[in-house]
């Protein structure tokens, strides 16, 4: 019998990136749940489900044999979500950030250890073909001891997204940038394991977003042998990068250096010939994989999550509750160094704002 599972969070992240993904990995999903009723009707009613709920205590209340709780809704709402359906014997895969406070992290580890059910954070970028070749690369002694890692994330100024005065995600310690910033972490983590805070730094330097905390911090970590700068902001323009803006490490090991994005791999060289190797990597937009058609249940085709990465998180988290992969997609303890890296950098930058 298939993993039976609800889709808590019926905004785009439930219904255009998790949904499809879901149903390709095998699952079958029941219901969606949204305190907004329009919104959880129209999703169920969009894929063809029979059930909608306002509450996750009423969907796990009427529906019976339920595997796992999806949550996708705004981050200050998790930790509730996941503590009720832990209680109901689900396990649980949990949008990032995965809550927004340090506290609510370590009851989240908690409620785990008590309900010993699988937490998964979707940490989908890590998934990308490019990042799982430069963390083989290191694996693999190819790159030698990491010195440095330099990471920039800058959001095209005209369109970050979630940046309506209103919205939940301004309401994060450190404000919006905090929202992506998990993404950052964990993909730092999975390539070197732990690291620490040096410092972080704060910055308004556009007037364009009035209402933004701050709209761009450099942060230093540390770990014994590597460096590691991260830069994000929101004025970045379309003509310097396209739609998205900046979004690459480099990182500089004693072997090798390499640049890489969501789509590529390039080893570096001095600058006899900045480019010394173009490492071909099967990447999201050019594929040489075959993807399956996937339709729901009112037979329309639906989208798979490659673009986002949660194609294949999404798979390794139901192919582990079926067996199908022994080790959790995301260990928790994974989840639980980004979720309080993440706290501990919000805090940070507000107690520095509440400074100036
Ligand atoms: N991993 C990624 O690449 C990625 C991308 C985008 C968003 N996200 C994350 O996904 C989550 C959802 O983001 P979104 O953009 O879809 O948000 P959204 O605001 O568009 O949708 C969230 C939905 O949750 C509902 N909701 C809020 N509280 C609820 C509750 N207690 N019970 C049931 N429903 C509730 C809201 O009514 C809303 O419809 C966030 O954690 C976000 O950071 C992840």
């Amino acid at each position: 019998m298939a993993i039976r599972g609800i889709i808590c969070g019926a905004g785009s992240t439930g219904t255009h990136l998790h949904y499809g993904a879901l149903i390709a990995a095998g699952a079958d999903i029941v219901a969606f749940v949204d305190i907004n009723e329009e919104m959880a009707k129209k999703a169920s009613k969009q894929y063809g489900l029979n059930s909608y709920y306002t509450s996750i205590e009423e969907a796990l209340q009427n529906e019976k044999n339920i595997d796992f709780v999806d949550i996708c809704t705004s981050s200050a709402t998790h930790l509730s979500i996941a503590k009720v359906s832990l209680e109901h014997g689900c396990n649980v895969l949990v949008e990032k950030p995965v809550t927004e406070t340090i506290e609510e992290i370590e009851e989240l580890r908690k409620l785990k250890e008590r309900y010993s059910k699988v937490v998964c954070a979707v940490h989908n970028h890590k998934f990308y073909p490019s990042v799982r070749e430069v963390r083989n690369m290191i694996k693999s002694g190819e790159i030698g001891d990491i010195i440095s890692i330099n990471k920039e994330m800058s959001f095209n100024w005209e369109d970050p997204g979630m940046m309506e005065e209103d919205h939940w995600a301004q309401g994060i310690p450190g404000g919006r940038l905090f929202e992506a910033n998990p993404h950052n972490l964990y993909i730092i983590y999975s390539l070197i394991g732990k690291f620490e805070l040096v410092d972080i730094f704060p910055r308004k330097v556009s007037s364009h977003w009035v209402h933004a905390k701050v709209d761009e911090f450099q942060a230093i970590f540390k770990t014994d042998k590597t460096t590691i700068n991260l830069k994000m902001s929101m004025h970045s323009t379309k003509e310097s990068y396209g739609k998205y803006g900046p979004n690459f490490f480099v990182v500089v090991g004693t072997k090798k250096s390499v640049l890489f994005d969501y789509a590529n791999v390039v080893e570096l060289n001095d600058f006899s010939g900045s480019i010394k190797r173009n490492i071909k990597v099967k990447n999201k937009f050019t594929s040489e994989e075959k993807y399956p058609i996937i339709k729901d249940k009112n037979g329309d085709e639906c989208n798979i999550g490659v673009d986002s990465g949660h194609k294949w998180i999404i798979d390794k988290f139901i192919g582990n509750l079926e067996g199908r992969y022994t080790e959790e997609a995301v260990s928790f303890g994974e989840a639980f160094f980004v979720q309080a890296m993440n706290s501990k950098m919000g805090n940070l930058v507000e107690a520095k704002l509440a400074r100036q």
